[in-house]
């Protein structure tokens, strides 16, 4: 499926088109700069304020988040998302 990812307070939509591919990586490949660093659920360096929608995560964050909060290093939107950078 391929979902609309929002990025709020922008005109900005982009569109998730692999499933195996995190959020992460599709930001990246947009050009849109997020800090990071182990990609792997782990810092929380990549954490972002999820508005709207639902993701699924591929791997168990191993750091606490709330519940609108999402890693998006480890994670894919299984709805149209909207997400505060
Ligand atoms: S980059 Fe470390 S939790 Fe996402």
């Amino acid at each position: 499926m391929i979902y609309k990812i929002y990025l709020h307070s922008s005109n900005i939509v982009l569109f998730s088109y692999k499933e195996h591919f995190s959020l992460l990586h599709t930001l990246e490949i947009n050009n849109i700069s997020i800090q990071y660093q182990c990609k792997s659920g782990q810092c929380s360096l990549c954490k972002l304020k999820l508005l709207i929608g639902k993701v699924r995560y591929l791997k168990t964050p191993m750091i606490f988040i709330q519940r609108y909060e999402i890693l998006p290093c480890i994670c894919i939107p299984i709805t149209n998302i909207t997400i505060q950078i």
